[in-house]
């Protein structure tokens, strides 16, 4: 995702002040798909105004849906003219998400055909769940010649087991599953806040799916999903990345609109480290008082320590006193953004799947490159607490994940700004 901007940041200003977090990008990503399963038009709103996003509208129109879309406000989607069940090549390489369409077309038509995704280069991504989710409700499914097919007469439903907990891969399950002509259930179901935001905005339809937020989803089919109005609930990692903006530069910031629950794991490391953390009930207040102390963090599912805030979270910790170590074992090529920190003055050695990060006193401002959406959230970080200029080429993955992250940083007082590259 070549981009011909460069994000430059001086750093060393402590962020404060109040701002208001966006809507998620994880759940925005299966409601938009999953709206092609409702059989009147629908609403949804608090969509954030990010690249994903973008693309989706554009998948829709393609497959023949009408969609009135107010950039960062709402989606009006009429799905009763989409008649395609193929996804183009160009716009599927536009994001990970898009393989939702998988199940969703499978749900809505019987057929799907979608290009092998994009996104974001963090390890192999494997799909073989999807493929195994889709077979196990009686669709024929595979992945052959770059296409994900699946197609099924009459999709019966059925158990769902899988090998390992994957948020996609329950996602397309659920998708393809509310229309099935019988019972699904799926064991081993991820838990996390969109998959029970997914279940929500398909329940409002009239879906009937029962134990979203459980390992075990129970859903039986439907055959009519009507009209509904529905706001997705607010980005967790956005968040987590805004609190941990905060405790990096020393400074007190209020995260409002978001649901401090869904914080607990990033919430309680920052508490350890020494960084005082407020919940209130739609907001999350971060102060950075007196110096850090170094800490462990090893990923997990939800609602263990996210996997997409680790990387935010190891930018931080290379300019914490002592030595921290950072267990990645949900993605195995999670820390390309260290090599590139490394190039700030970090002293960071990665062994296998850990990274023991060696706190240093400061940071100085490099050139970097952004190599996926986290790991440019991850060089922001590392910008706003160096001496100097950061330069950080490729912001555009950086769009496809954060709503207007420039000017929500500067409204803190960041001094963060756009410019061509040279
Ligand atoms: C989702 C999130 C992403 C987050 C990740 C882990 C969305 C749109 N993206 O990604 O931000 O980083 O969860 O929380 O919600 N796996 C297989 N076979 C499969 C599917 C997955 O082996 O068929 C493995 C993956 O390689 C990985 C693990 O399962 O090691 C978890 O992946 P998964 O939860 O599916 O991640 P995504 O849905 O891609």
């Amino acid at each position: 995702m070549p981009g011909k901007d460069r994000m430059l940041i001086t750093g060393g200003n402590p962020l404060e002040g109040e701002v208001q977090v966006s809507g998620g990008k994880n759940t925005a990503v299966a409601v938009i798909p999953a709206s092609l399963l409702c059989d009147e038009p629908c609403t949804i709103e608090n969509l954030p105004d990010i690249e994903d996003v973008h693309a989706l509208v554009d998948i829709l129109r393609e497959l023949g849906a009408k969609v009135d879309y107010e950039p960062g406000k709402l989606m009006h989607v009429d799905p009763r003219g989409a008649e395609g069940d193929t996804v183009s090549y160009r716009n599927a390489q536009r994001l990970r998400a898009s393989y939702y369409l998988l199940g969703a077309l499978l749900g809505r038509c019987g057929r799907a055909n979608v290009p092998t995704p994009g996104g974001c280069d963090i390890g192999s991504r494997p799909v073989d769940q999807h493929i195994k989710g889709m077979q196990s409700l009686g669709a024929d499914a595979e992945e052959r010649r770059g296409f994900l097919r699946a197609s099924a007469s009459e999709l019966p439903g059925g158990d769902v087991f899988f090998d390992m907990v994957t948020v996609g891969a329950t996602v397309n399950v659920m998708l393809a599953a509310v229309k099935a002509s019988g019972k699904t259930t799926i064991y081993n179901a991820a838990k996390e806040p969109h998959i029970v935001d997914l279940a929500n905005f398909l329940n409002s339809m009239g879906a009937r799916i029962k134990g979203a937020g459980t390992d075990t989803i129970r859903i039986r089919g439907v055959q009519y999903l009507h009209s509904t109005t529905y706001a997705v609930i607010p980005d967790q990692i956005e968040t987590g990345t805004l609190m941990i903006a905060a405790a990096a530069t020393g400074g007190d910031v209020t995260v409002r609109g978001c649901i401090p629950t869904h914080m607990d794991a990033l919430s309680a490391k920052l508490l350890e480290m020494g960084v005082k953390v407020t919940d209130y009930d739609d907001a999350i207040r971060v102060r950075a008082v007196g110096q850090k102390r170094a800490i462990n963090i090893k990923t997990q599912v939800y609602p263990g320590f996210p996997t997409d805030l680790q990387q935010p979270m190891s930018a931080l910790l290379t300019t914490v006193k002592g030595t921290s170590f950072v267990e990645e074992t949900i993605f195995e090529q999670r820390f390309r953004h260290l090599d590139e920190i490394r190039r700030m003055g970090a002293q960071v050695r990665v062994m296998d799947r850990t990274a023991i990060i060696e706190g240093v006193p400061e940071l100085y401002g490099a050139p970097l490159t952004a190599t996926d959406l986290r790991a440019g959230a991850a060089l922001i970080i590392a910008g706003l607490m160096a001496r100097g200029v950061t330069e950080i080429y490729e912001p555009g993955y950086i769009d496809r994940g954060y709503e207007h992250i420039e000017d929500k940083l500067r409204s803190l007082g960041a001094e963060i700004r756009r410019e061509p590259e040279l």
